[in-house]
């Protein structure tokens, strides 16, 4: 079998195909990504030589390059994506050229490519925001409600994808998951943001009141979700990926990372609220559950020691991440600090 990976330089999708080559050594993987800043093809260093991989540098809204590049593909895994919060706030063009005018490319090209399976992943963002109080869950049928630039055009992905199943007949999926973490995790988002600043002796910059609750999962649940989906899934249909079982505020999460570590809980510093800032996501998982059998292999806590053992282990890797364009974009954030 042949799959076409978007995006597989970023966080999950080199997370993605490392589990694939592992589990599915007879696949052959063509890589597709523009190498944004988000994009490092250190992640894949050790599958770099495989005569079954193939890395392709390019824009997914570069329609010629897509189209052949993809010729013989049998299955799409489509992550590419701009992904984070505050820079689509900061500037939510790229995130519509990439997220919207992208993924509209992408499955042109799967249609003319003639794919088995076009599996779209999305996030639980796309639902809106949840009130601390309530016990309300995102599910399959909950009404999009995207607040944030980034969430705004991931939901118009999800919307076109959908319009090419419908109006194309193009055989896609949908997994829609929560906030994951793990290894080559970009540290502009919170989890490896808080572990490597920690490391670094800085402070760790918590907004608002830190009450605002995520529901985090675990990279490597995330891929074998994915595997399940594309293995037993539906046509059609969309599957909301989860993982936590009892919901952590981000303050909570913080102190967990600062035990975990033997730091001080003086590095703590509340700053100044992202705007628009969605209060609680939280997944009813039951879906893929009772229809693939897919449940997290391991709890957060546990899940949370491996990771920051991994940004221990791997500090070469953050800190090559960290120099360079990184550093214009945190003095932008947090120079304060
Ligand atoms: P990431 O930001 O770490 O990586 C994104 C990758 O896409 C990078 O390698 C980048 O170079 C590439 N890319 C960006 N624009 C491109 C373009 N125009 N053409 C080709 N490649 C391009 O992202 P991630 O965290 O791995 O997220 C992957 C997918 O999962 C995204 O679609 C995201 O919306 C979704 N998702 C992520 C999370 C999360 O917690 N990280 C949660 C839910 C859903
Ligand atoms: P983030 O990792 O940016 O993911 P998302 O916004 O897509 O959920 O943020 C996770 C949570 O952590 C969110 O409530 C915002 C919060 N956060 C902080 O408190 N401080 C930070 O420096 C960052 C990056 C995030």
């Amino acid at each position: 079998m042949k799959l076409f990976v978007t995006g597989g330089a970023g966080f999950i999708g080199s997370n993605f195909i490392l589990y694939w080559i592992k589990n599915y050594p007879n696949d052959s993987i063509i890589n597709f990504d523009k190498l944004t800043y988000a994009g490092n093809l250190e992640n894949l260093k050790s599958i770099e030589k495989n005569p079954k991989y193939i890395f392709i540098r390019g824009d997914i809204a570069d329609s010629n390059l897509v189209v052949s590049s993809m010729a013989g593909a049998d299955i799409v895994v489509h992550f590419a994506a701009e992904t984070h919060v505050d820079r689509s706030i900061m500037g939510p063009s790229e995130f519509v050229k990439t997220n919207v005018l992208g993924t509209q490319v992408m499955l042109d090209a799967a249609l003319r490519n003639n794919v088995k399976r076009f599996h779209h992943i999305s996030t639980d963002e796309v639902f809106g925001s949840i009130e601390l109080e309530t016990n309300i869950k995102f599910s399959e049928k909950s009404p999009y409600n995207p607040r944030s630039p980034y969430s705004a055009t991931k939901a118009g992905s999800d919307h076109l994808v959908r319009a090419y199943s419908e109006t194309y007949e193009l055989p896609i999926t949908i997994t829609n998951c929560s906030n994951n973490f793990g290894p080559y995790m970009f540290p502009e988002k919170f989890i490896p943001l808080a572990i490597t600043n920690l490391l670094e002796g800085k402070k760790v910059p918590i907004y608002g009141d830190g009450l605002y609750v995520r529901d985090w999962l675990h990279v490597e649940d995330h891929c074998r979700a994915i595997d399940m989906v594309l293995k037993k899934g539906k046509i059609a249909e969309t599957y909301l990926v989860g993982g936590m079982t009892q919901l952590l505020p981000n303050i909570e999460v913080i102190k967990k990372i600062i035990k975990i570590m033997d730091k001080d809980e003086s590095s703590i510093e509340f700053v100044k609220d992202r705007p628009g800032h969605d209060r609680k996501y939280d997944v009813n998982w039951s879906k893929i559950k009772n229809e693939l059998g897919w449940e997290p292999q391991l709890s957060f806590d546990i899940w949370l020691e491996k990771t920051i053992k991994w940004y221990v282990d791997n500090k070469e890797w953050w800190q090559r991440v960290k120099k360079g364009e990184y550093q214009k974009y945190y003095d932008m954030q947090y120079g304060f600090l």
